[in-house]
């Protein structure tokens, strides 16, 4: 038969994680030396290259403060309505700042015993003490307390507390803090306004657990990095978020090449001081209707785990093509890209990084940890966390369809055409040691391609192909795993 084939079908090929390998190349970098800096978007840099899901059993409040306190970034989902969307991110932006705003104060004219009673409720051991107009007159701790209370407790706070009181203004560092707390022997500064009224406090605990964090992604006023979700045609939750203080927000979308929401992200974009990266994508002309305005771009059509969309729709990119197609375009633009979805191991992460991804996102991989709102599920003796696609039936029916460009709040359940699957994924325990096995393992993959830095080593990278047999060598082989290691798993 010697009938040419229909050119419709001679087709290039993509390419995904496990077809490809980094070739290793001569290298004197030691993985613990392997710097992970990167852009996460055009003003967002960070100490780890690593994103947690905008996802409904992924990220909120709590993940997204570790995340930060440990270099990445979570991205809270946005199945909630607006007001708590607000107070998620204020949690977090609160979570280590160093000026407490919300301070306890005591009044002058307030017994020792019912201050001391105030302290304790408020799980705080002193007070500024405060007149009308919030002027600082001193300020009292439980040690002042203690001998009032032991001889009678109806002394005034006035007479108890220390009057000389050492104030910093709203600029002083956390070292200037702390050399005044060394130097005064004490252990909480209150920042004062120009007319000595409080405004704040520096405590020398705050000050500490700040120095634990040293990796952690800080904004210009040192507080947490944090990272929102919003829909492509959400103006007035982009609005909120950026008012409450969010640094970037994600236009949240399954295809973000559709041109509604090209230009709804534009306006959006227009409308908020906030970094807007816009997704998802996964083809060089998206990259290339978006770039012009974008400070960062998502790709993924499809690979996550709980995802349906390439067998329900037909339609998908395998991730490492798309990631590197979009990559093409993205750095002739200087806009940082995020490979989000599909990744399993460390391994795929830092191949995500060679085919030119800034950084990472993951759900599955996160989804099983203390700091994920899923419910821990036990069945056979074993824990498991839930963990649903965004366009799965659950959580389309608590608000996700617009994602998908469906309209489902008129629909009966029946009707929805869901993308993602309901499922479950082993409990971890704390984010953070899942988080180190996966930076480890991609500063791993740094130090065999020789590479000491993010940039250094998107430009050293290149990829084998890999042949089905050479997949089966990759993996553990003829052999029973009798201990299971904390970064491998041999898939379920
Ligand atoms: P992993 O593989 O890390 O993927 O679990 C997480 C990413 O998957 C996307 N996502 C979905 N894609 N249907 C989809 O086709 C869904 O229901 C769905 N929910 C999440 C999303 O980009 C996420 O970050």
């Amino acid at each position: 038969n010697d009938r040419p084939f229909s050119a419709k079908l001679e087709v290039p090929e993509a390419l995904t994680f496990d077809d490809v390998l980094l070739r290793p190349k001569e290298s004197r970098v030691e993985p613990d030396d392997a710097a992970t800096e990167t852009h996460v978007s055009k003003n967002v840099s960070l100490n780890v290259p690593v994103l947690s899901a905008a996802m409904d059993t992924v990220t909120e409040s709590e993940m997204a403060i570790a995340m930060a306190r440990h270099g990445g970034l979570g991205v809270i989902h946005r199945n909630m309505d607006v007001d708590r969307m607000v107070t998620e991110i204020e949690r977090v932006k609160r979570a280590d700042e160093l000026i407490i705003r919300d301070v306890v104060t005591a009044d002058p004219d307030q017994t020792v015993s019912e201050v001391d009673a105030m302290m304790q409720r408020e799980g705080v051991s002193g007070a500024p003490v405060v007149g009308d107009d919030d002027e600082v007159l001193g300020i009292i701790s439980a040690t002042d307390i203690r001998p009032y209370l032991e001889v009678g407790d109806s002394d005034a706070v006035s007479e108890a507390m220390t009057d000389e009181v050492i104030t910093a203004d709203a600029d002083v560092s956390p070292r200037e803090a702390l050399e005044l707390m060394y130097e005064h022997k004490i252990e909480r500064v209150p920042i004062v306004d120009d007319g000595d009224r409080l405004i704040g406090l520096v405590t020398m605990q705050g000050i500490l657990q700040r120095r634990e964090f040293d990796q952690a992604a800080r904004d210009e006023n040192g507080r947490l990095r944090c990272g929102v979700a919003v829909g492509p045609f959400e103006e007035d939750r982009a609005k909120a978020a950026d008012d409450a203080g969010a640094d970037v927000i994600f236009i949240d979308c399954a295809h973000a090449h559709n041109l509604d929401v090209v230009d709804t992200a534009r306006d959006i974009k227009a409308d908020v001081d906030a970094d807007v990266v816009v997704g998802n994508i996964g083809t060089r002309e998206a990259a290339e209707a978006l770039a012009d305005f974008a400070d960062g771009l998502k790709v993924g059509i499809g690979p996550g785990s709980i995802c349906t969309t390439r067998i329900v729709s037909g339609s998908g990119m395998p991730q490492l093509s798309a990631v590197a197609e979009v990559a093409d375009v993205a750095a002739e633009h200087d806009v940082p890209v995020i490979a989000d979805g599909g990744i399993r191991y460390s391994g795929d992460a830092i191949k995500a990084i060679g085919a030119g991804a800034d950084a990472v996102m993951l759900g599955s991989y996160f989804a099983g940890t203390d700091e994920a709102p899923g419910r821990i599920i036990t069945r056979n003796g074993k824990k498991y966390k839930q963990y649903r696609g965004m366009g799965s039936v659950g959580a389309m029916k608590s608000g996700g369809g617009e994602r998908y460009l469906k309209d489902v709040e008129d629909q009966d359940e029946e009707d929805y055409v869901p993308e993602g699957v309901e499922a479950a994924t082993p409990y971890q325990g704390p984010v953070e040691n899942e988080l180190h096995q996966m930076v480890g393992g991609m500063q791993s993959g740094m130090g065999y391609v020789g590479a000491s830095s993010i940039p250094e080593f998107k430009e050293r990278a290149e990829f084998v192909r890999v042949s089905s047999a050479g997949q089966q060598e990759n993996h553990p082989h003829d052999v029973l795993i009798t201990d299971e290691a904390p970064n491998y798993s041999p898939g379920e």
